[in-house]
C-alpha cells in the first residue's frame, strides 16, 4: 500500500483517494491529498535530510501556541493548524519521514510578487498582533524562548579548517574563494551573540522566517510555515521588512500600537548576519550529507555561490 495512504488512514482517519506533489518548499516535500470531498496539505519532511531534526523537533511544543493564537487572538483563520492524530500528536512518523498534515489553503503563494497596499496591511495588522503576545504563552515551554545560540556555527567552522578535506573539490575552492569573508562574519555573529545574551531584550512572539513563499493569499491573506516560532526579540521578524519600501508605513502603524517602540540594532544585526551564514551552512550541509546528484547538486552550488557572494558586498 503506499505509505502516505497508510498514513493518512491510520494516523488521521482519512481515506485518501488523490495525492498530487506540489512544488516544494525549503525544508520539506509537499502534497495535495484528497479523500473525494475535502483537500488536505500534506507536508512530508524526510529523516535523511540533515536539517529535518532542526525543523521538526519542536512541532509538539509550538503548535498548542499556534491553537492558542488562533482560538484568542485576530489571527484567527489567517493561520493554519496541524491537524491532530488518534494519538493526540500534532504530528506523526515511519522510519522514512515526519508527517504534518493541514487543511489545504485554496489561494496564490505571493513568493516572488510584491504585495497590494491592501496586503500590505493585512500582513502589518498579523506582525502587529502576533507582537503582543509573549511570555505568558510560551510560559511552559522553554525551548522556544530564543537564547541568542548559534548551534550551527561550531560545525561550520570545522568545515572551513580541519574539515575542509571531506568536502568534494568545487565546493572546497568556492569556498576557499570566501573564507576571509566568512571567518569576519561569523566572529560578527559571535559578538552579537555575547553582547544578546547579557542583554535584557524584550521579547514577543516572533514567527522567525516571514518571506512571501511563507503567505497565500487565499480569501484573506494567510501566514503559513509556523515551524520558527519563538519568543525573540521582534528584530527576528523585522528584519524581513526594513528593506522593503513599505517598511516606514509599517512602522507608523507598528509603533501606534507597540508604544516606545525602537528598533535594537544589535538584535537587528544579529539576526540578519545569522541568517546569511545559516542558509550558507545549510548549502554546505546539504552538499556534504544529503546525497544529492545531477541537477539538484547543481541548484545547491549556485545557491550557496549567490549567498556567498552576498556576503562578500555585504562585508565590504
Ligand atoms: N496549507 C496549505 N495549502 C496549500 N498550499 C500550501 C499550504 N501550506 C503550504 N503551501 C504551499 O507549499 C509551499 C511550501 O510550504 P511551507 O509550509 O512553506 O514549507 P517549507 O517549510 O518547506 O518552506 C508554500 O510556499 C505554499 O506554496
Ligand atoms: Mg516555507
Amino acid at each position: 500500500m503506499n505509505i502516505y495512504k497508510y498514513i493518512l488512514s491510520f494516523y488521521y482517519g482519512i481515506n485518501m483517494i488523490d495525492i498530487k506533489k506540489q512544488q516544494g518548499g525549503w525544508a520539506a516535500l509537499a502534497f495535495e491529498v484528497s479523500d473525494g470531498t475535502k483537500k488536505y496539505f500534506l507536508k512530508v519532511y524526510e529523516k535523511s535530510r540533515a536539517s529535518t531534526r532542526k525543523w521538526t523537533s519542536l512541532i509538539e511544543q509550538y503548535a498548542p501556541i499556534l491553537v492558542w493564537l488562533n482560538e484568542n487572538s485576530r489571527l484567527s483563520g489567517k493561520i493554519p493548524i496541524p491537524y491532530i492524530t488518534k494519538n493526540g500528536n500534532f504530528k506523526c512518523e515511519d522510519e522514512e519521514n515526519i508527517y504534518l498534515l493541514y487543511d489545504y489553503i485554496n489561494g496564490e503563494t505571493i513568493g516572488d510578487q510584491d504585495l497590494t497596499k491592501e496586503q500590505i496591511q493585512q500582513l502589518t495588522q498579523m506582525i502587529v498582533e502576533l507582537h503582543h503576545y509573549g511570555e505568558e504563552v510560551v510560559l511552559d515551554k522553554p525551548l522556544l524562548k530564543e537564547d541568542f545560540s548559534v548551534p550551527f556555527l561550531e560545525q561550520l567552522r570545522y568545515v572551513l579548517n580541519e574539515g575542509r578535506s571531506h568536502l568534494s573539490h568545487d565546493v572546497k575552492k568556492l569556498i576557499d574563494n570566501y573564507n576571509e569573508q566568512l571567518k569576519e562574519a561569523i566572529f560578527k555573529v559571535e559578538q552579537l551573540s555575547k553582547l544578546l545574551k547579557a542583554s535584557d531584550l524584550k521579547m514577543a512572539l516572533c514567527h522567525t522566517d516571514l518571506h512571501y513563499w511563507n503567505l497565500i493569499q487565499s480569501e484573506q491573506l494567510m501566514l503559513i510555515d509556523w515551524e520558527g516560532l519563538k519568543l525573540a526579540p521582534v528584530e527576528a521578524d523585522l528584519m524581513f521588512l526594513v528593506e522593503k519600501p513599505y517598511f516606514e508605513e509599517f512602522m507608523e502603524i507598528y509603533q501606534k500600537a507597540h508604544k516606545n517602540y525602537a528598533i535594537n540594532d544589535d538584535a537587528l544585526s544579529f539576526y540578519q548576519e545569522r541568517r546569511r551564514l545559516e542558509d550558507i551552512w545549510e548549502f554546505i550541509e546539504q552538499l556534504l550529507y544529503d546525497k544529492q546528484e545531477g541537477q539538484e547538486r547543481v541548484k545547491t552550488i549556485n545557491y550557496l555561490k549567490n549567498e556567498l557572494k552576498c556576503l562578500g558586498e555585504h562585508l565590504k
